[in-house]
């Protein structure tokens, strides 16, 4: 892989030289960017030697002729000639400007222009470690679905002894080659999943739906289609396009996802249940439009299909996740769901709020299991909160099904 390696200025800043040769071991070719405070602690000409090549100093190094135009453009080359963008260390400056998308220098403007996955290795003093400022931001990158590898505890070199010291090289390498070898741990597994909302006719030109966006089930089927699982996802009406790799079967009404579910059952062994299905809908379907005779208008709706307590009646083996979108008491209720349709595990989310739940990038989750009791997921995109999802799905694998 092409490893695009910045270096924030530290005083952890000689252990990227031990990074880079790392890299280079495990068959990644590596360009090295300096910010000028690096360059403080460490001299570009180690890593030049390390690498083979030539190490990126500062945003406009050219002083004539084509070199000038070449040197101007040379951060939109780099991100687009690199497959990953890993900073160690990475500063709690060079993490504010990544959060806040500040470009003053070649890093963070490389940053901005890069669009694949990014790795960031912090270190620094524990106070500014804990500070608030911090912890925002990188949380703020956390949500972008950047991989931070969490510093280590010990003495540091301003004589404090707390978190803030660089991770150990090798295990920056190791969140590298996760990326370079992404797992494929649901290889040999069929997961069917639901996504988006349901709409029920009232008449022919006339339904009741909801605001489910489809975001989250489609979240959960890209990335478990990374993870090597063949992916059913059946979907009500949304916007999104269909994950790539993924088979996607389209539905209207709760019935007609009840169906496609119940037909694709027998091959699945992993059933996730994201789809906000509509709880009520008309008994009989007016076949003409419903003309406005008078100011009032009342309408008596039924019941629609349970469809995650039907597949919890009938699931055997298969591993079965069901959604719950609450107001209120969150864990209870997702506990009731879990029992009385017997699932293995429920997602519990607040909806109604800003920033999270339904159509929303992000989600904050609360995963409800039978064994393994109850685990908060704070808020990340519905990509890395998908895959803390399947995470847990392949332990509860491993420890059984319910009694
Ligand atoms: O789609 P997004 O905009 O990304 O939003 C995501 C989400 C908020 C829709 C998602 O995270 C979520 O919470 N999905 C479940 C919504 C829901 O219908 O929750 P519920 O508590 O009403 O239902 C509980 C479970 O029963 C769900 O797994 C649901 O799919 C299932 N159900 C509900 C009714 C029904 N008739 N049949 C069902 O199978």
């Amino acid at each position: 892989m092409r490893v695009a390696l910045g270096v924030s200025g530290g005083i952890a800043a000689y252990k990227a030289a031990e990074l880079a040769r790392l890299l280079m071991e495990d068959g990644h070719s590596v360009q090295c960017v300096l910010t000028s405070s690096a360059q403080e602690f460490i001299r570009p000409l180690t890593f030049a030697a390390l690498t083979g090549r030539k190490v990126i100093t500062d945003l406009f190094h050219a002083s004539s002729g084509e070199d000038v135009l070449a040197s101007a453009v040379e951060h939109i080359a780099v991100a687009q000639e690199n497959d990953v963008l890993l900073v160690a260390p990475a500063t709690a400056g060079i993490l504010a400007k990544f959060a806040h998308g500040l470009a003053d220098d070649f890093l963070s403007t490389l940053y901005l222009a890069f669009e694949g996955p990014v790795v960031v290795a912090p270190a620094m003093n524990t106070a500014m470690w804990g500070h608030a400022a911090t912890q925002t931001n990188l949380a703020m990158l956390a949500a972008r679905g950047h991989v931070v590898v969490d510093p280590g505890v010990g003495h540091l070199a301003c004589g404090t002894v707390g978190p803030g010291r660089l991770a150990e090289p090798a295990i920056i390498a190791a969140a590298i080659q996760a990326i370079a070898h992404p797992l494929r741990d649901l290889a040999g597994e069929v997961c069917l999943i639901t996504a988006g909302p349901t709409q029920e006719p009232l008449d022919p030109v006339r339904y009741l739906t909801n605001r489910s966006s489809g975001k989250m089930g489609y979240a959960l089927a890209s990335a478990a289609h990374a993870r090597g699982a063949r992916v059913i996802l059946v979907s009500g009406p949304v916007d999104l396009p269909a994950p790539e790799g993924v088979e996607r079967v389209r539905v209207r009404t709760a019935q007609e996802m009840r169906d496609a579910v119940m037909q694709r059952l027998p091959e699945s062994t992993i059933i996730i249940k994201a789809a906000a299905v509509a709880d009520f809908q008309l008994e009989e379907v007016p076949r003409q439009k419903v003309k406005k005779t008078s100011a009032r208008f009342s309408l008596e709706l039924v019941p629609t299909p349970d469809i995650l307590a039907e597949v919890g009646s009938i699931r055997g083996e298969r591993l079965l996740v069901g959604f719950a979108a609450e107001t209120q008491n969150l864990e209870q209720e997702a506990r009731r769901k879990l029992e009385s349709k017997r699932c293995d595990m429920v997602v519990a989310n607040l909806v109604g709020g800003e920033g999270v739940g339904f159509e929303s990038d992000d989600n904050e989750v609360l995963l409800v299991t039978r064994r393994n009791g109850s685990i908060a997921v704070p808020r990340a995109s519905k990509l890395a909160v998908s895959h803390r999802i399947l995470e847990e799905c392949l332990k509860l694998r491993l420890v059984g099904q319910p009694a």
